[in-house]
Formats: C-alpha cells, sequence, structure tokens
C-alpha cells in the first residue's frame, strides 16, 4: 500500500491514513518532575524514539500523576517544559508523535472515574510499586487518589488504544492492571480496548549513584542527561564502587559495582578488558570512573545542540504541546465516543 508521511497530511487526513495502514500505537508518558536522568533515558526514552517509525506513539505529560505524591502545583509547568526539551533532546520527533498534558484532555479524568468501577480496593491494595513506593518515600497517609495511581494511568494508556507500552520495570504491574481493567471493560461492555503490552528496556533498571537499585530524583542518585562533561565526572567520583576493592591492586567484582553496569550500557566494546582489569586488579577505581564519565558525556553529547536550540526557543515548545494537546483530543473524543455508546450513557 503506498503510504503517505504522516507530516504532509492534515491532522483529519493523517488519522483516517493511520487506520488504514497496520501501525500499532504507543501511549507512553512520565511524570513532570524536571529535568530527566540516566535512568529515564536508558529506562524508557530510548525505546520510544527507536519505535517511532514502527508505531504511532502518543507521549504523554502525567502532570495529573505527579499531583498523586506532591501536591504542591506552582512549577509543574516548568518541569513539563524541562522534561520535554529533554524528550526533544533525545529525539522525539514531535510531528509524529504528538505530545500533551494530561490535564488538558479531560477525557483521562472521565475515563478514570468509569474505570474506577471496574477494579477493587484490594487488587489496588496489592499493587508492588504502590508497596515499594510508600516505603520508598515514607509515605505514611495515602490519598483516595494515590490509590487510584494505576487506574488512571489505565486511562491514559486506553484513551489511545495504546498496544504497547515502553515503561521501566517498576511500571509492569501497572500495565497488568491496565490489561485487566481492559478485560473487564470488554467483557461487560463490548470490545473496545486492546490488551496493552509493555515493552521492556535491555537496562529497563538503572542502577543510581549511591548504589541504590534505582536512579531516581527523590533519592538525588542521579546523571541528568542535561548534566556537563564536567558534571558526569564530579558526580561519578563519590560513586559507591565493590566495598572490597579499596585501591588499585585489589580485586574487584564487577558485577556488583553500578559504574560496571554503566560501562555495560554506555562502552559496551570495553567491557571485556574492564571485567578483567577489575578482576585482576590491574584497573583501579579512579580510572575506570573517569573513562564511564567520558563515555556517558559522549553518549549524551548529541542531546546537547539540541537542548540549547529548545531552551532559547521556549515558544515553539509550547507551541508544540499546544499542537499535540490537539491532535491528542481527537483521538481521546473518539474513544470516549465508543464507550459512551458501549455503555449506553448517552
Ligand atoms: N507512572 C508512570 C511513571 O511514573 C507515568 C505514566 C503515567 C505513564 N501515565 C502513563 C507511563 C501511561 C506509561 C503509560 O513513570
Amino acid at each position: 500500500m503506498e503510504t503517505v508521511p504522516v507530516h504532509e497530511l492534515s491532522f483529519a487526513e493523517g488519522v483516517s491514513k493511520n487506520s488504514l495502514t497496520s501501525k500499532k500505537r504507543i501511549l507512553s508518558g512520565m511524570r513532570p518532575t524536571g529535568k530527566l536522568h540516566l535512568g529515564h533515558l536508558v529506562g524508557a526514552l530510548e525505546n520510544w524514539v527507536a519505535l517511532q517509525n514502527e508505531f504511532n506513539n502518543f507521549h504523554l505529560i502525567a502532570d495529573y500523576h505527579a499531583l498523586t505524591t506532591n501536591v504542591e502545583t506552582k512549577n509543574l509547568y516548568q518541569h513539563s517544559i524541562e522534561m520535554v526539551i529533554d524528550w526533544l533532546a533525545a529525539g522525539i520527533d514531535p510531528v509524529k508523535s504528538p505530545i500533551f498534558r494530561q490535564s488538558r484532555i479531560k477525557e483521562h479524568a472521565e475515563l478514570h472515574l468509569l474505570f474506577s468501577m471496574l477494579i477493587t480496593t484490594a487488587r489496588l491494595e496489592r499493587n508492588p510499586t504502590l508497596k515499594d513506593q510508600v516505603r520508598d518515600l515514607n509515605i505514611d497517609t495515602m490519598s483516595y487518589g494515590y490509590l487510584g495511581y494505576p487506574v488512571l494511568q489505565a486511562s491514559d494508556i486506553l484513551l489511545y488504544k495504546g498496544d504497547v507500552v515502553p515503561v521501566g520495570e517498576d511500571q509492569v504491574p501497572h500495565i497488568e492492571i491496565t490489561r485487566e481493567i481492559a478485560r473487564h471493560f470488554n467483557n461487560q461492555y463490548g470490545v473496545i480496548f486492546p490488551e496493552p503490552e509493555p515493552r521492556l528496556t535491555k537496562f529497563a533498571r538503572l542502577p543510581g549513584l549511591d548504589g541504590n537499585q534505582k536512579m531516581s530524583k527523590s533519592t538525588g542518585n542521579t546523571i541528568l542527561l542535561s548534566d556537563s562533561p564536567e558534571e558526569i565526572q564530579k558526580k561519578l567520583k563519590p560513586a559507591v564502587t565493590d566495598p572490597q576493592k579499596i585501591r588499585k591492586g585489589d580485586r574487584g567484582h564487577p558485577d556488583i559495582c553500578l559504574v560496571f553496569t554503566y560501562h555495560q550500557k554506555f562502552n559496551a566494546t570495553e567491557v571485556p578488558e574492564i571485567r578483567s582489569g577489575c578482576e585482576s586488579g590491574a584497573l583501579g577505581c579512579v580510572d575506570c570512573k573517569k573513562n564511564c564519565g567520558e563515555k556517558i558525556a559522549r553518549a549524551l553529547a548529541p542531546m546537547r545542540e539540541k537542548r540549547a536550540h529548545y531552551e532559547s526557543h521556549l515558544d515553539e515548545v509550547k507551541d508544540i504541546i499546544v499542537d499535540g494537546e490537539s491532535r491528542g483530543r481527537r483521538v481521546a473524543e473518539e474513544t470516549m465516543k465508543e464507550v459512551h455508546s458501549a455503555m449506553s450513557l448517552g
């Protein structure tokens, strides 16, 4: 079949063209917590970029979700812009892949409400991601909205009939809940929704600089995508390595060292010699970290120029989001029409 690049079509034509082609859809998003770190890139964003030709991608700024753990709203927009700049710098093409704020498309809230009737509170209380977060963030009381976090996420994904959801490992339980909700809806009211599948990257969980299993803003153990080569070196210096390798000459255990994990990701060709150097003691941690920092900086270098462009053209970023919102809304409205009709609601 002859295909016309989507950007050469008006949006209405684009939608019908897309539904004629058999491209599946991706919906993925992140909470706007500001500048992104390596964990975001390696855990999900790389996959978004890699898959944007094969799929029709939709990318969500999950600002409602951000409220579940932080009700402070005054920085949300600023954080959203910073995050979107990182998405664009990493290679998301906003012509192919609309980018939009959850709070600007009201259908998210409506579908969330309807879905909230299709799942039990007991099921939500069993969610392991919720349990981990409650522990990591020392949450002692839980809002009703926080318990429903995965229900809102299900509405995000299913509103766009996402077939595939590229996310980090911690999000897999949420996709499972999304599948259950889709199944319940389809059984109850007729088949409208796909049962989406998570798509993980090889490094779906990147360890943090403090040795914590996960790089995360809340624990402050991150390397930002926007860090300069000098900042990267500075952050790596105190990073936790094998505690038994105190000085050069000591034999190390690379498999328990987070710097080795970073080498595996950013410096794959030198991995065998780093392993043997570390294990024999010939390679010291100082040199190993310096080399690692250089490789990470090299991997991030292509993003720097793009980021600089968008940072000095903020209006372009804002326009991209406004455009994404009108394109996203069209799809969301279509789905809700089907939902209303299946449920005999109006
Ligand atoms: N819960 C995701 C996170 O914390 C963010 C998110 C919200 C999301 N809605 C989504 C991810 C829909 C994938 C699909 O990273």
